[in-house]
Order: structure tokens, then C-alpha cells, then sequence
């Protein structure tokens, strides 16, 4: 499929897009300095907190935001349990009740399987493996090519 561009204008912080690639849903989460800082908080918590799986990440993305950049999260929103897709749960200032250990992420309806902002998955849930990275680039910085 051909490679979508992305622009990021008018992306706030704390919120995020969701994009289309190759009929997927791709998410671009602008992530807080917050977001950014709890992403180290629940490593010990995550299946595979290095994303050393094979196949989810590509070699950029292998660092504790798996990403290019630490404000910009890019991922395909599918739950690579069975497919559904995961619903964001988060706030800037808050994390939508999912308790205090919670900073945010995704939650997936079908079964349940939690996601971390980096789109990491919890330990002991029904989804094997982390969110998937698609390849991307930044072609300035308001522009991501995904593909
Ligand atoms: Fe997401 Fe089953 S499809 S938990």
C-alpha cells in the first residue's frame, strides 16, 4: 500500500488522531512530558517492556517510548489478541479512573487487555504482544509519512 502522510498541526498535547494506513487504524498520541515521564513507571508490570519481541517493533522504535521521538506516539490500534480496537484512557491531569497505579493507555473492550502509552501490554493479559509499529518517518516537524 502507499505510504499516508500525517500532519500533526493541531495535535495537543494529550490528545491524540487516529489515521488510516494500508485499511488500518493508525493512532498519533501527542504524549505529555507526564506521559512521558511514567512511561518507566510500570516496566516491571509489562509483558515485554523492552519490546524485544520479534515483529512489533522495528529497531527504531526499540527504546522505552517505541518511538521516534518521545512526544509522538505511533502505532497500529488493533489488540494483537483478536483484533479489536483498544479505546484510549487517558487525561491530561488524570487517568480516567482506572486507578492509582494507572497513568493511562488503552484498554481494549473485547477482553480486556491493557495497554501502556508507549502501547505495551500489561502481564497476564489475553493479548500476547505489544501494539504494533508500523514504519514511519518524520518528513519535518509537522509531518509524519507512515508507510
Ligand atoms: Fe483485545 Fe481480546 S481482542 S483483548
Amino acid at each position: 500500500g502507499a505510504p499516508v502522510e500525517i500532519s500533526l498541526n493541531g495535535i495537543a498535547p494529550g490528545t491524540m488522531i487516529t489515521a488510516e494506513w494500508q485499511g488500518k487504524p493508525v493512532w498519533v498520541i501527542h504524549r505529555t512530558q507526564a506521559m512521558i515521564d511514567g512511561l518507566t513507571k510500570n516496566d516491571s508490570h509489562l509483558a515485554d517492556p523492552k519490546s524485544e519481541r520479534p515483529d512489533y517493533t522495528p529497531d527504531f522504535a526499540k527504546n522505552e517510548g517505541r518511538s521516534r521521538k518521545p512526544e509522538w506516539f505511533i502505532c497500529v490500534g488493533i489488540c494483537t489478541h483478536l483484533g479489536c480496537s483498544p479505546s484510549p484512557r487517558f487525561a491530561i491531569g488524570g487517568s480516567e479512573g482506572m486507578g492509582s497505579d494507572w497513568e493511562g493507555g488503552f484498554l481494549c473492550p473485547c477482553h480486556g487487555s491493557h495497554f501502556d502509552l508507549a502501547g505495551r501490554v500489561f502481564k497476564n493479559q489475553p493479548a500476547p504482544d505489544n501494539l504494533l509499529i508500523p514504519p514511519y518517518y518524520f518528513v519535518d516537524d509537522n509531518t509524519v509519512m507512515v508507510g
